[in-house]
């Protein structure tokens, strides 16, 4: 069965990163020249996922509209001339690609807003992207996530070894190796405080999961910070399916916090085919 559908969850308030997002949604702040949404659409396409599901809440058309026909620009693009910008345009949304939208009309957690995406899932396993997690990986790290589902036919959560400062920001998983790259999860828990983690291997925001989450999601109690937690969720599949954590070849640029979007511009301005040698060169002048 491949994985042909992806839920993006883009309903959050973005609190950490005001006041750009007091009106705007985060997953539209653009990382060198384009919105994080479409970085981690594009690396769902490129896994094979062609049907986007995006969990959306109040200020969130723009999201909309950057997936939707923009007409008179095409056609203003069209009559100047102007090829080159045109195929940007026309790529954003491959013909093949399909949109569907659904709102969560209030921010009760991350479980709930996949459990938003149910009806639209129906019973087939899928992938959750975090849109303010850019990852930069080759393959894309869906990608290889989605060839380890290939193998294992199980849920599959991308893990990278966290400092243990930091164990509070993350879910957190413990488990036995099965190789280098996978654990077969044992336990999984949010933001434990570091003597209480199972290890140092953190969730980012790429998951692949069976339908059978769903029901987990709905039969847990509320639990960190009051809200609905895929992480509980994933706990209670564990117990009754198979859960891989995959490290993950590729790094993770955490552009929910102003400090991980400013590192995500400066390097991937610096690997820029048409602005990197520019870049380089202005900020081998700034006196640091
Ligand atoms: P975050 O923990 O980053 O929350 O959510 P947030 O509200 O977006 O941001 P902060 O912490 O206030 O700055 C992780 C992901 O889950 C989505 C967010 O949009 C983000 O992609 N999310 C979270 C929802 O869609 N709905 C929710 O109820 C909570």
């Amino acid at each position: 069965m491949p994985i042909k559908k992806a839920i993006f969850p883009v309903a959050g308030l973005g609190t950490r990163f005001l006041p750009a997002t007091k009106a705007q949604p985060k997953e539209m702040l653009p990382v060198v020249d384009k919105p994080l949404i479409q970085y981690a659409v594009e690396e769902a396409y490129a896994a094979g996922v062609r049907e986007m599901i995006f969990v959306t809440g109040r200020h969130k058309r723009p999201i909309e509209d950057h997936f939707d026909l923009t007409y008179e620009l095409e056609v203003a693009l069209e009559q100047a001339g102007k090829e080159e910008l045109l195929a940007v345009v026309r790529s954003v949304k491959p013909d093949d690609m399909e949109c569907v939208y659904v709102r969560q009309a209030q921010a009760l957690g991350l479980g709930h807003a996949v459990l938003c995406g149910r009806r639209l899932v129906g019973q087939d396993p899928f992938a959750v992207l975090l849109a303010d997690d850019l990852m930069v990986g080759q393959p894309p790290v869906l990608a290889q996530m989605v060839e380890q589902y290939r193998e294992w036919r199980a849920s599959i959560l991308a893990v990278q070894e966290v400092p243990p400062e930091h164990t509070r920001r993350y879910g957190i998983v413990g488990g036995t190796a099965v190789n280098e790259r996978l654990l077969d999860v044992t336990h999984i828990v949010e933001k434990p405080a570091p003597q209480e983690a199972p290890s140092n291997l953190g969730v980012a925001g790429r998951y692949i999961l069976t339908a059978g989450v769903f029901d987990e999601i709905l039969r847990q109690p509320r639990g960190v910070g009051g809200e609905i937690q895929l992480t509980d969720g994933i706990a209670g599949l564990l117990r009754r399916e198979k859960v891989f954590a995959y490290r993950y070849a590729g790094k993770r640029y955490d552009c929910g916090s102003k400090e991980g979007f400013l590192q995500a511009n400066v390097e991937l301005a610096l690997e820029h085919p048409t602005l990197g040698a520019g870049f380089r060169d202005y900020l081998s002048q700034i006196k640091l």
